[in-house]
């Protein structure tokens, strides 16, 4: 083997604080230049890239070797820290560079299939195929490394707290958590399966059970759910749950984390406490459960002036129970065509509108794609509500609630995006609270959890779990920054003859629940303390950290949009023996 140079300093550390310091780095050559006489490496590792420069002081087979450098060679270097003649103001170390009196070459490079530059716009399955080689960019390490900081400040800020990390198991039955299940079959036990945990959520209530009071783990969570922007089938939480708590008692030590993260990753003070929005005012107001709050362009009702109308798509809607909702994006009508206001119609479609109805306020007169239907008066009525102005556009949904909350939550969110309202340098931090304790399951009809079925419903509407669950509200909460949902808790039922009721809403059988969590349920009757929690989604909360907007930019190997690693190519085909072997196929 070539001989180890023992590194005495990482390359993006020197500046001209070093100059004259004899140094020994090593790296991989980002790029070489041969200028005859003259010859430059850009020398990167994990912390930044330095200029290593060869002359014709530079001994002969140094200076040979070094012609022969190329991209990605792996090398080390002795040399000595030089204030260069022209600066390169565009890297940290620009100022210097490090004339070398050694080469040593530990491995030649064949050419890398993508380029280690940060904003190459490489194939996304090309990048993830050689993620190795696109975790070499430095703005890839620098993620990795404020991904390690966090998980790390959250084991402080957390052990100070009285937490402690406990790790629960992989291999384990079905979690309440709503997705769908990876599966693992059982060799010992054929034709059973193990599920991988969405979450830790009974295994973390049952370390309450144990009395371990303050439990947290960083953990791996499965989810088999179709992929997204912000969603993994393999991803990871920062967990916890508390004992002997309220909900301000989970928030306010969150808000603590939080406040601690931004302080001491991002030198960013935010201010506490969070603004706390209730579930039915932030569907109301945003249209969505994770409002970003960045910018306006607020939800209004408009069943009241359209009531009455013979329009017969708002006429519709009112009748059948739904609703006419509508968004003013101001000063901005002159920005959107009719063609792109088609687009954005289009778009809706994906959240089940049928149309979006416009109105432009214009100098001297207000235009809409309904003004066969409204008088200039009439329009005038509904341009007051959203107290708009010359040049707004007013944007409106006619339909079940539902599809109106979801096409103008994403038309606010969208159109900003278009506006460049969303900005990554601002972060707005908010509470989702008093949630629905049961929604309708879209395909059955019937009630479900919204959380899961050991959330706690408000004291105060137990009494209506058997006679109007639908409008139960929950100790359940979702802190939110910029629009994604970064974390969810609740308040869990401790209490047995409370979960029984909750059950029966449910509409489970005994069977079932002792099928699904008859273990927690036993644990239950051994004293169960009240107790609560949440979890954040740690990529999610690195990605936007880090200004990313995809958590693969913040998970070292993450699948790609069909679920698959590149990286090893799974999921793959396994032998017919192994099949066999688990009672999966005979031959
Ligand atoms: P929940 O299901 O809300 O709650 O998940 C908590 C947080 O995990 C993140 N998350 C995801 N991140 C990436 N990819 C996914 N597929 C994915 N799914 C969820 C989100 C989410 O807010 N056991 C409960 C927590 C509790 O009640 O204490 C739970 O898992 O950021």
């Amino acid at each position: 083997m070539a001989e180890l140079f023992k590194r005495t300093h990482m390359c993006g550390v020197l500046s001209m604080d070093n100059v004259g310091e004899e140094v020994i780095l090593n790296g991989w050559v980002s790029k070489q230049r041969s200028l005859g006489g003259l010859i430059f490496a850009d020398l990167r590792d994990k912390s930044g890239i330095v200029q290593i420069a060869f002359d014709d002081t530079t001994e002969k087979s140094v200076f040979d070797k070094a012609e022969t450098l190329r991209s990605e060679f792996v090398i080390g270097i002795k040399g000595t820290v030089k204030e260069r003649a022209s600066k390169n103001p565009n890297i940290p170390t620009g100022d210097i560079e490090v004339a070398a009196t050694d080469l040593v070459i530990y491995s030649a490079a064949d050419t890398p299939p993508i380029y280690i530059k940060d904003d190459d716009n490489v194939d996304d399955n090309l990048r993830l195929k050689y993620r190795y080689l696109d975790l070499r960019k430095l703005k890839m390490q620098e993620n990795l490394r404020f991904r390690h900081k966090i998980c790390k400040l959250a084991r402080d800020y957390f052990d100070e707290n009285g937490f402690t990390e406990i790790e629960t198991p992989i291999l384990i039955k079905s979690t309440p958590e709503g997705a769908r299940d990876y599966l693992v079959p059982s060799r010992v036990n054929q034709g059973h399966f193990y599920a991988l945990p969405q979450s830790p959520q009974l295994f973390k209530q049952l370390l309450m059970v144990s009395g371990c009071d303050r439990y947290m783990q960083i953990a791996k969570c499965f989810r088999d759910e179709d992929l997204r922007a912000d969603r993994q089938p393999e991803f990871t939480q920062i967990d916890l749950e508390m004992s002997f708590v309220d909900q301000d008692d989970v928030i306010n030590l969150q808000e603590g984390f939080l406040k601690r993260v931004f302080k001491e990753l991002m030198g960013i003070d935010i201010q506490t406490p969070f603004p706390r929005i209730p579930y039915d005012e932030a569907m109301e107001r945003y249209g969505s459960d994770k409002p970003d709050t960045r910018f306006g362009f607020e939800l209004k009702s408009l069943n009241d002036v359209v009531s009455g109308t013979e329009f017969k798509v708002f006429a519709d809607a009112l009748a059948g129970g739904g609703d006419v909702r509508g968004i003013c994006i101001d000063n901005a009508s002159d920005k959107f065509s009719r063609k792109d206001i088609d687009k954005l119609t289009d778009l809706t479609k994906h959240y089940g509108a049928k149309g979006v109805v416009w109105i432009r306020i214009e100098e001297n007169e207000i235009k809409s794609s309904v003004n066969k239907f409204f008088s200039q008066i009439e329009l005038a009525e509904i341009a007051n509500v959203f107290d708009a102005k010359t040049n707004d556009l007013i944007l409106i949904v006619a339909d079940k609630a539902k599809v109106v909350f979801d096409s103008l939550g994403f038309l606010r969110r969208h159109i900003a995006g278009i506006l460049g309202l969303l900005d990554d340098k601002q972060f707005n931090l908010l509470w989702v609270t008093d949630f629905p304790m049961f929604e309708k399951d879209d395909e059955t009809g019937e009630l479900k959890a919204m959380h899961h079925p050991f959330t706690h419903p408000k004291e105060e509407d137990i009494p209506m779990l058997d006679t109007a669950p639908e409008k139960v509200k929950a100790d359940a909460y979702d802190i939110v920054l910029n629009g994604v949902e970064l974390g969810g808790g609740s308040i869990r039922i401790h209490e047995r003859d409370l979960q029984a009721k909750m059950f029966k809403a449910l509409k489970l059988t005994d069977e079932e629940c002792q099928e699904k969590f008859g273990f927690l349920l036993e644990a239950f009757k051994y004293g169960a303390p009240p107790h609560g929690g949440l979890a954040y989604g740690l990529d999610r909360l690195v990605m936007l950290l880090t200004g990313e907007h995809s958590i693969r930019e913040v998970m070292a190997f993450p699948k790609n949009q069909n679920a698959q690693c590149m990286v090893c190519e799974a999921p793959g085909i396994v032998e017919e023996e192994q099949l066999e072997e688990l009672g999966l196929c005979t031959k």
